[in-house]
């Protein structure tokens, strides 16, 4: 049965999920400053990187979700889920800057051009950006709906960059489990995304 939400519930929804991806970035920063962490740096690095993977499989499971649910306000969610993507991102970014690099960007970019898992991370949260940029109700209106779609298509790139950077990450370690797992959750996602596109293509003559 297809549960609707008047626009009161989902205003409360949204703020409840607000907060609560806010929690792994507390729980982070309560663990430091509390001295309860051995390897602080490497938490946090790690940290930041799990959670964007995390929240990129959210965002990407919404459209599927609402598909075979017919929760369609679901789709209501996919916006601030995306932002998190890149505000988490964006902290995982810093902190590999901070911690790693001390913010010397000559000595960073050298780092992502020598290491291929981290060229390939970056390369993902690169392409992030546009998707951030882009978007607010506003700049969808100026592209316009084709060309607003045509980029979001990114995130079809975004994703196998980010689950190759982890894969690539943990296959120094061979610690292949979980890097399998994503993968195969991304293509899944990913698959069942494009078949809906297809079948809605309209029928060559
Ligand atoms: C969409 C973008 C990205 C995603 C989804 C992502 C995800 C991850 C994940 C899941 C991990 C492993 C955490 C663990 O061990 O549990 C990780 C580690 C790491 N990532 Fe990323 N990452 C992204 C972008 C980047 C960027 C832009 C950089 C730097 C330029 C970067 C540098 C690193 C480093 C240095 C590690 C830790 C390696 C270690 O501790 O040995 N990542 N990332």
């Amino acid at each position: 049965m297809a549960v609707q939400l008047t626009a009161r519930q989902l205003g409360w929804l949204k703020g409840a999920l607000f907060l609560l991806a806010l929690v792994p970035l507390a729980r982070m920063v309560v663990l430091t400053v509390t001295g309860q962490l051995v390897e602080p740096l490497e938490f946090i690095t790690r940290g930041t990187g799990d959670w964007t993977l995390y929240l990129l499989t959210v965002t990407l499971a919404i459209t599927p979700l609402r598909r075979l649910t017919g929760w369609n306000w679901l789709v209501k969610l996919r916006r601030m889920a995306g932002l998190y993507v890149f505000f988490y991102g964006l902290l995982h970014f810093l902190t590999f800057l901070w911690f790693d690099h001390f913010f010397d960007l000559q000595e960073m970019w050298q780092d992502v051009l020598k290491r291929p898992f981290i060229t390939v991370g970056f390369a993902a949260f690169v392409l992030l950006i546009p998707l951030a940029v882009t978007s607010s109700n506003g700049m969808m209106r100026r592209m316009g709906g084709k060309a607003w779609q045509r980029l979001h298509q990114i995130i079809y790139a975004i994703a196998p960059l980010a689950v190759l950077h982890f894969w690539w990450m943990k296959a120094g370690k061979h610690l292949l489990g979980q890097p399998i797992l994503f993968a195969c959750i991304f293509a899944g996602l990913l698959l069942f995304r494009l078949k809906g596109k297809f079948a809605k293509a309209p029928k060559l003559a």
